[in-house]
């Protein structure tokens, strides 16, 4: 088991480079079942979720070839439709093989996926969108067994504004002629990436960014060059991460259109930074101050849930109360016990709210990552404590942070990786 050992108390300052997209890289990946031409994906972020759907498509019967840099080339036929149950086990993604799956197979057949336990994480939505595009969905619990033999364009409703369901929709539908629209669909950046390629495949995409996208979809579906998207949770993980340890950090590759509705809570909590240029902006030392309001996650363009763990850290820097409350997750507030052993002044409300009283000083704990996102919030509140943290089970926090031992001591974090 992989251990971060934290010694706080160093200030952030230096340059540091933003990673691709990991949510715009899976579905990306996926869609590259939908031809047996060379695609080459750029920026690909080098993480372990990245690694498990790279090995999930090697099963399938792709060949995989690293470039140079975080380049890769994918390409070649799928030779089978159920894919590795222990990979589909290690991520929620791996539902993002059905899509494409159906599209080039007709058939497919995948266990449960495996991810984060973040609460309840239904795939109804998924099968009601796949559904209405002409496949059948039957589960006894252990396994999906998907067919689909008269694909047709549909006019889907999305219950639920399910970022991974709206997604493999586009993959399957990309491949079904005629219009398929979608409506309460997923507006993400990461949306708008595989929207982006799917273009570049040859389907004809209106409406990405919005809750209302159209696409028509073609028999031949070619291969494609792409850079991914930088990934704002990461931009906006750094930005807190130098606003708590008082540093001045140089961020590059970020997209500010893509960071509106964090700069908003930023600076409503009097976090200092500025825009450099197009791609690049600074955090810089200032003493933060809560403005008694709540921060609350919201679907796309609202702050993003996967930052409300940070942001709890960052609140906890800040005089005054600060109300948190994230409805999506059930689970996703329950690491604050972890902020408290180290000196938090945090109530749980509910399971989808928090109180923070700040600020305070932390203080140095042995913790365990429950999931992902909360991993790095750990990570964060280490390098502001006083004194030596270890944060176990870090994993975890590989599979969605690129390098992030080395990029931190690059800009004066005292932190390294034992096994
Ligand atoms: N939900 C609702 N109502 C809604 C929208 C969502 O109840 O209107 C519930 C859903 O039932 C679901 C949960 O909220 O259980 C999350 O929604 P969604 O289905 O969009 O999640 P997802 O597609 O499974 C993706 C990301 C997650 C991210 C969520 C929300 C990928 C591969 N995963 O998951 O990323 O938290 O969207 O933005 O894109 C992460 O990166 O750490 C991560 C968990």
């Amino acid at each position: 088991m992989a251990k971060f050992v934290i010694e706080g108390g160093k200030k952030l300052e230096g340059e540091i480079t933003i990673s691709g997209n990991k949510n715009a890289a899976l579905p990306i990946l996926a869609a590259t079942i939908l031809t047996d031409d060379e695609c080459v994906i750029e920026n690909l972020p080098a993480i372990k979720d990245v690694d498990t759907m790279l090995a999930l498509l090697r099963d399938l019967g792709k060949t995989v070839n690293r470039l140079h840099g975080n380049h890769v080339l994918i390409k070649g036929a799928i030779a089978k439709s159920a894919p590795d149950r222990a990979l589909v086990d290690k991520m929620r993604a791996s539902i993002l093989l059905l899509g494409p799956l159906l599209a080039r197979s007709g058939e497919a057949t995948l266990g449960p996926p495996g991810g984060c336990v973040l609460g309840r994480r239904a795939v109804g939505t998924h099968f009601d969108a796949l559904s209405a595009l002409g496949a059948n969905i039957i589960t006894d619990g252990d396994n999906y067994e998907a067919k689909i033999e008269n694909p047709r364009p549909a006019d889907i409703f999305l219950d639920e504004v399910s970022v991974t369901a709206t997604e493999n929709a586009l993959l399957l539908a990309a491949s079904i002629l005629g219009e398929t629209s979608i409506d309460n669909a997923a507006c993400e950046p990461h949306v708008g990436d595989l929207a982006e390629v799917l273009k570049k495949m040859g389907a004809s995409v209106h409406g990405a960014g919005s809750n209302s996208m159209t696409i028509s979809g073609s028999k031949r579906l070619r291969g494609f060059t792409h850079r991914i998207v930088p990934d704002h949770i990461e931009a906006g993980t750094l930005m807190i991460a130098g606003a708590c340890t008082q540093g001045h950090l140089i961020i590059r590759d970020v997209r500010p259109a893509h960071l509106r509705m964090m700069m908003i809570y930023f600076e409503r909590i009097d976090m200092k930074f500025r825009l450099i240029d197009d791609i690049s902006l600074e955090v810089l030392p200032a003493e933060l101050i809560s403005p008694s309001r709540k921060f609350q996650t919201r679907p796309w363009p609202g702050f993003p849930t996967d930052l409300m763990s940070p942001l709890i850290v960052l609140a906890t820097q800040a005089r005054g109360i600060t109300l948190c409350h994230d409805w999506m997750f059930e689970s996703r507030m329950f690491f604050v016990d972890k902020l408290i052993a180290m000196g938090a002044n945090v109530t749980l409300c509910d399971p989808h709210r928090v109180l923070v009283y700040g600020p305070t000083q932390l203080r140095g704990q042995k913790l365990s990552s429950p999931d992902l996102r909360a991993g790095v919030a750990l990570v964060i509140a280490a390098l502001v404590a006083k004194g030596t943290s270890i944060i176990e089970n870090a994993e975890l926090i590989d599979r969605g942070y690129e390098d992030l031992i080395p990029r931190l001591q690059g800009v004066g974090a005292k932190i390294e990786r034992r096994e």
